[in-house]
C-alpha cells in the first residue's frame, strides 16, 4: 500500500509506524476513551436510518464502524495501517467490509455512500483538499459528511498535534485548520452547504476540536 510515495509499511514511512505501534494499545489509554466519546457525538450527528451506506474514514480499530452497523446502517470502514484494521476485524461483524486504502485516492465509486463520517484522522492527510474532494466525490449528491479534528484556534489543539505529534514524534506533515479555514476549503472541495462548529465545553478534548457537518 503506497501512501504519498512511500509504501506504509515501510519504515521511512512514520505516520504507518506510528499507527501500527498505536494500535496495540489504542483503546487502552485515557486519550483512547475520550476519543471514543467524541466518536460517539460525531455518529449521533449522522443521524443514522437504517439501510444507509456510510464510509468510516480513517476507521482505526473499528468501534465507529461497530456503533454505525448497531444502528442498521451498512458500515465500510477504510484505514491504511495494517495494525488498525487487524485490531478492527477482531470486532464481530466487520470483517468482510474492512478496506485498506488511502484517504487521497478512495477505492469507491461515485456517489457510493449516503454518509461519510472521518474521526481524528484528517490532520494526518498530506493533502487536504484533494481528501476533502474524495469525500464529497463519494457521496451521493445530497449526502452527509460528517468530520472532527483538532482546530488549530485552540491551545489543546495546538499542543496536541503540533508539538506532540510533530515535535516528539516527528510527524512533520500534519496539520490543523482554524474555523474559518474550514469553511474556506469546504467550498473549494465543493460541498454545497456546511456548518462548522466546535465541540461542548464541558468536554475538554472535545471543546479543542472542530464539528463539521457538510452536504454534497
Ligand atoms: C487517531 S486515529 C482515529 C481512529 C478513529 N477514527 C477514531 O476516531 O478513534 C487516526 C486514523 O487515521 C488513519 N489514517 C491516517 N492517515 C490516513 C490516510 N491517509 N488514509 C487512510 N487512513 C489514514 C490512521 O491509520 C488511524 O487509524
Amino acid at each position: 500500500m503506497i501512501h504519498d510515495g512511500i509504501p506504509v509499511d515501510d519504515p521511512k514511512h512514520k505516520h504507518g509506524r506510528f499507527f501500527d505501534v498505536w494500535s496495540r494499545f489504542y483503546r487502552r489509554t485515557l486519550f483512547g476513551l475520550e476519543l471514543r466519546r467524541i466518536q460517539r457525538l460525531a455518529i449521533d450527528r449522522l443521524k443514522l436510518v437504517p439501510g444507509q451506506r456510510v464510509l468510516d474514514l480513517g476507521c482505526g480499530p473499528g468501534d465507529g464502524a461497530q456503533w454505525i452497523a448497531g444502528h442498521g446502517a451498512v458500515a465500510v470502514g477504510l484505514d491504511y495501517s495494517q495494525g488498525m484494521l487487524e485490531a478492527a476485524r477482531e470486532v464481530a461483524g466487520l470483517g468482510g467490509r474492512l478496506t485498506r486504502g488511502d484517504a487521497g485516492r478512495l477505492p469507491f465509486k461515485d456517489g457510493a455512500f449516503d454518509k461519510v463520517i472521518c474521526t481524528n484522522s484528517f490532520h494526518h492527510y498530506p493533502h487536504h483538499l484533494a481528501a476533502l474532494k474524495e469525500m464529497r466525490r463519494v457521496l451521493r449528491p445530497g449526502g452527509l459528511l460528517v468530520l472532527v479534528d483538532p482546530r488549530k484556534d485552540h491551545l489543546f489543539g495546538w499542543a496536541a498535534i503540533d508539538l506532540i505529534e510533530n515535535a516528539v514524534f516527528g510527524l512533520e506533515e500534519v496539520r490543523i485548520f482554524s474555523v474559518p479555514q474550514w469553511h474556506r476549503m469546504l467550498g473549494e472541495a465543493g460541498f454545497a452547504s456546511a456548518r462548522v462548529d466546535v465541540g461542548p465545553a464541558w468536554q475538554p478534548v472535545a471543546w479543542a476540536e472542530v464539528f463539521v457537518e457538510a452536504t454534497a
